[in-house]
């Protein structure tokens, strides 16, 4: 089974104990996402909530037929009054790295995003060293627009980061 297999759904209650691994395991994180020990509950808190979703965003979990990947997550980030885009995340769990599984999800949610919202720009800004989302954002369809400097604080300094998008224009959805 290659990419092709890759899909996002809602998340189930049994997928709950995965998407626990982002919090209560440094090493599932991932060094560029790792930022602490944080409310090991949220997950739980969220989903009972409202499955993950609401009008300022929303997380799907990443799958390859039955195995879980990790997760995908989009928020709605101001860019003028009256203006807003999404800004889209992505984790996968250690096992799923450098398998292609990345680039696909993010190209499936970039896809999704643009079929069931209106909005006309989904943006991702990554780590200055994280080389595989860079090259996974590209294989996407995303376009390096630039670099932000001093940007996020993690493990002891504050570090640059780059900045992506890919326009409603970019991309051909099925009809
Ligand atoms: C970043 C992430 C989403 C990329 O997804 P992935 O499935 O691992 O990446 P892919 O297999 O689709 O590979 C994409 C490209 O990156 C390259 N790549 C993969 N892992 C790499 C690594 N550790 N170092 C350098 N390049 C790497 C691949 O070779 C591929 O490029 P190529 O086709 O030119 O060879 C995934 O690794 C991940 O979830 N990491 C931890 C969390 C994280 O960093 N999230 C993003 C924070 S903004």
């Amino acid at each position: 089974m290659g990419v092709d297999h890759v899909s996002l759904r809602p998340v189930v209650e049994d997928d709950l104990e995965t998407l626990e691994r982002f919090t209560n395991e440094p090493e599932a994180v991932g060094v560029f996402n790792w930022l602490g020990w944080s409310d090991p509950h949220r997950w739980r808190r969220r989903w009972a909530e409202n499955g993950f979703f609401d009008d300022e965003g929303g997380r799907l979990l990443v799958v390859h037929g039955a195995e879980r990947l990790g997760f995908v997550s989009w928020r709605r980030v101001m860019t003028a009054r009256t203006s807003h885009c999404w800004n889209l995340g992505i984790a996968l769990l250690p096992e799923a790295r450098g398998r292609g599984f990345g680039t696909r999800a993010q190209r499936l949610l970039v896809e999704y995003l643009f079929a069931h919202t209106q909005m006309v720009r989904v943006e991702a800004v990554t780590e200055a060293t994280n080389i595989a989302e860079q090259r996974a954002l590209e294989k996407a369809g995303f376009t390096r627009e630039g670099a932000l400097r001093g940007y996020a604080f993690r493990n002891g300094r504050w570090r640059d980061a780059v900045i992506y998008s890919v326009l409603r224009d970019e991309v051909e959805l099925p009809d």
